[in-house]
């Protein structure tokens, strides 16, 4: 349903050209869930409002159902817009503080000119679990769970079939996290959603994603159908980020080696030479300094982008 095709977005800063999304391709099916995970800075927002026409790109293309969402006539952009929808990671700054939540919710009617009926706003509130006497409240009177719903709920009024989830639940209580992430699950086998989820939280994205992509320094470097990439991880930096998750089994855990990344994290602005991962790669050869590796499929729908592959893999 997206497809991604080298993608790139490159901001011109006073030192130089940063490449924010460098290159980056991949597709993700209607109603799954493609997990995006990678330190921050490594440009996993950039995407994520890429695939909404919120940034235009350097170079590449977003293919939505066929069509490109960079050259959509005007007429076709508008129904686009209103078919990607976008939830924030913080609540609390993106809801209006001074709009009800009902006000909230329909303004997106508003904003693309549809009328609003008193069944919507019910239906809306119905879907995210929010008492509809609560209607009339202000964000601040809400719980940060309670207003992750309201946002969802904005997000979801206009009937989207795709959502990019930016941490969505990074600003909120540990206790309410899950409750959020089984909302959207739910919403999403209800409604046939597709999602682009990021997040920094490792076990978070397994529970929800179908693939998971990893990114570092504007590259995807690793993706795979989420359970392979946990159980069996190829590239030495998603091997580093998954050994700092603590297993829930103590037996494991107290086996579990931490791989701590040494080295510099090189500037964004430096010049892509090589692997960009090679100055922190416990495993480097002269190759990795020199030559860019390039996104490989090692098996159906694993790939890997590591010139070690085939010493990996051994
Ligand atoms: N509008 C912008 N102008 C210039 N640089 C930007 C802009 N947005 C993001 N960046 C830079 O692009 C890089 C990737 O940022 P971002 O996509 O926000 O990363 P992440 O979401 O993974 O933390 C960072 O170095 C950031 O400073
Ligand atoms: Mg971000």
């Amino acid at each position: 349903m997206i497809s991604v095709k080298n993608l790139k977005k490159y901001f011109p800063t006073a030192k130089g050209l940063l490449r924010a999304v460098d290159d980056v391709s991949f597709e993700i099916p209607e109603g799954k869930t493609l997990g995006l995970v990678g330190e921050s800075g490594c440009g996993k927002s950039t995407l994520g409002r890429l695939l909404l026409r919120l940034f235009e790109p350097t170079e590449g293309e977003i293919v939505f159902d066929g069509r490109n969402i960079f050259s959509m006539p005007p007429q076709e952009l508008k129904k686009w817009r209103q078919e990607a929808q976008m939830i924030f990671q913080d609540p609390y700054a993106s809801l209006n503080p001074r709009m009800t939540a009902e006000d909230i919710i329909v303004e997106p009617l508003k904003i693309h000119g549809i009328d609003i009926d008193p069944g919507m706003i019910a239906q809306a509130l119905q879907q995210v679990s929010l008492n509809p006497h609560h209607r009339s409240r202000y964000p601040h009177e809400f719980s940060g769970g309670q207003r992750q719903r309201i946002g969802i709920a904005r997000a979801l009024i206009l009937n989207p079939r795709f959502l990019v989830c930016d941490e969505p639940i990074a600003a909120l209580d540990v206790s309410v996290q899950a409750q959020i992430v089984n909302l959207l699950k739910e919403l999403q086998r209800q409604m046939g959603l597709t999602y682009l989820f990021i997040s920094h939280d490792l076990r978070m994205v397994r529970y929800i994603a179908d693939e998971v992509a990893v990114m570092y320094r504007g590259k995807i470097v690793e993706k795979a159908p989420t359970e392979t990439l946990y159980q069996n991880p190829l590239h030495p930096y998603t091997q580093a980020l998954l050994s700092s998750i603590p297993l829930p089994d103590p037996i494991e855990e107290k086996k579990r080696i931490r791989i701590v990344l040494s080295g510099e994290v090189p500037s964004p602005l430096q010049a892509a030479q090589g692997c960009g991962f090679c100055s922190r790669c416990p495993q480097a050869q002269d190759i990795c300094k020199t030559e860019t590796p390039p996104l490989q499929e090692v098996q159906p729908g694993h790939w890997v982008a590591c010139h070690l592959l085939n010493k990996l893999q051994k």
